[in-house]
């Protein structure tokens, strides 16, 4: 399939060298779409976007000649048309005011507004004079777009066009068009792959209304299922009740207790090629579960009883799957962590084992950041730094495929 790349121009000095990143994306047979913010289309005219695309570049959400009647009647919203076909959003120069509008959720004009509504990958390059992107607003703006997985190609030290030296120059087009023709290439990378996730806390009752849980909120998991998903998978996510439920189109199933879990479990691995066990899996369960409310004015002794490890039993159901476990330690030293994760990968059999220590800060359970170690057969371990774990599930891809 063809691809295409809509490209958002915002008002920063470099927009001009967009038509020189058109040319070359052309030159690539990939599609281009082109939006404009109004201030640009002040600074720079269409004209020389519309000759290099040999296509209508749009800025008005509203045009004079809007019926709302013909909208209807087709059932066709070109916003959101361009916003569906997208195989690729590209902010090229992104100012700081477009990184603000986007991290904010505004949508006042064409290009915010099928930002908001795309599903497709945003690639953000931003341009800017060195004071404002040093200014902590714009980078804490710019963290939390990553945070919440948009790519950014960072922007490069030199002359600047308000007579600054610094950080702040758009990068060059042909660097520009590497990222994207990387995440493009991306996109279809586990075509035809079946993939299953299983993500969050299992729950296990003591009585008719209390449980035993952990700590788990999914969002290691369901990064994973998404970076999956971009990638062109077929993904199948598993998941808590509680646990967060992962954008896109994933097909997904809901788990309560550990049984529950390996129930789903054991149906689905043998139609898939591939599983990421992230699900924090209860090792111990109730030995007795109580039909009724446990009284509150008096203590009782709950007792537990360790339960198998599903991790341990994936292999014996399909023997081909690639499997990647998760095993979450507290506060060990990185020898201990990587014995750790080394012995676990041999008593489960796993492809790949994935340790974080959780005994630190911003590390595992329910926060948005991570840090782990990839552990594989071949006893090669990777450190992936802390870092959202968005950027993590797409680091982790890297390494598994
Ligand atoms: C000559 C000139 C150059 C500018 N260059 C930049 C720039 O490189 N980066 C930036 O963030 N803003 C730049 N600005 C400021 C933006 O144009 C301004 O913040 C505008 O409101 C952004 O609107 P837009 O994001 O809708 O295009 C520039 C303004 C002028 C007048």
């Amino acid at each position: 399939m063809k691809h295409k790349v809509v490209i958002g121009i915002t008002s920063g000095i470099a927009a001009y060298k967009i038509v020189d990143l058109i040319k070359i994306l052309k030159t690539q047979n990939i599609k281009v779409e082109i939006i404009m913010t109004a201030t640009a289309v002040t600074m720079f005219g269409k004209e020389m976007f519309e000759k290099a695309s040999g296509k209508k570049v749009y800025t008005d959400l509203i045009t004079n000649d809007f019926d709302y009647q013909e909208v209807l009647k087709k059932r066709e919203v070109e916003h959101i048309k361009i916003a569906d076909t997208a195989s690729l959003f590209v902010i090229a120069p992104s100012t700081a005011n477009i990184i603000a509008k986007v991290a904010a959720g505004i949508a006042d004009d064409f290009l915010t507004t099928t930002l908001l509504a795309t599903t497709a990958p945003v690639l953000v390059c931003p341009s800017m004079n060195v004071h404002m992107w040093t200014n902590p607003i714009v980078q804490e703006n710019l963290a939390k777009l990553k945070g919440m997985g948009y790519f950014i190609k960072e922007p490069d030290s030199g002359e600047l066009a308000c007579g600054y030296k610094g950080v702040g120059r758009l990068s060059e087009p042909a660097k520009i068009a590497d990222e994207i023709l990387k995440l493009l290439s991306n996109s279809d990378k586990l075509k035809r792959k079946k993939i299953i996730v299983t993500a969050g806390g299992t729950s296990e009752p003591i009585d008719a209304v209390r449980t035993i849980t952990n700590r788990a909120s999914g969002k290691m998991g369901s990064a994973i299922a998404e970076a999956c998903f971009l990638q062109g998978a077929e993904v199948l996510i598993l998941r808590a009740k509680n646990s967060i439920i992962p954008r896109y189109d994933i097909k997904s199933e809901v788990f309560e207790t550990a049984k529950d879990l390996e129930n789903l479990a054991k149906k689905y691995v043998k139609s898939y090629d591939v599983i990421f066990h992230t699900a924090a899996v209860s090792d111990f369960i109730p030995e007795n579960k109580l039909d009724k409310k446990l009284d509150s004015g008096q203590s009782f002794t709950l007792k537990l009883k360790s339960v198998p490890k599903i991790l341990h039993k994936i292999k014996s159901w399909n023997p081909k799957i690639k499997l990647i476990g998760f095993k979450a330690v507290y506060k060990l030293s990185e020898k201990e962590l990587i014995d750790t994760g080394m012995k676990k990968l041999r008593e489960s059999k796993s492809d790949f084992i994935i340790v974080n220590d959780v005994g630190k800060e911003g590390v595992g359970f329910a926060v948005d950041t991570n840090e782990v170690y990839i552990i594989s057969t071949k006893g090669f371990v990777e450190k992936i730094k802390k870092a959202p774990k968005k950027e993590i599930a797409g680091k982790i891809l890297d390494f598994v495929f």
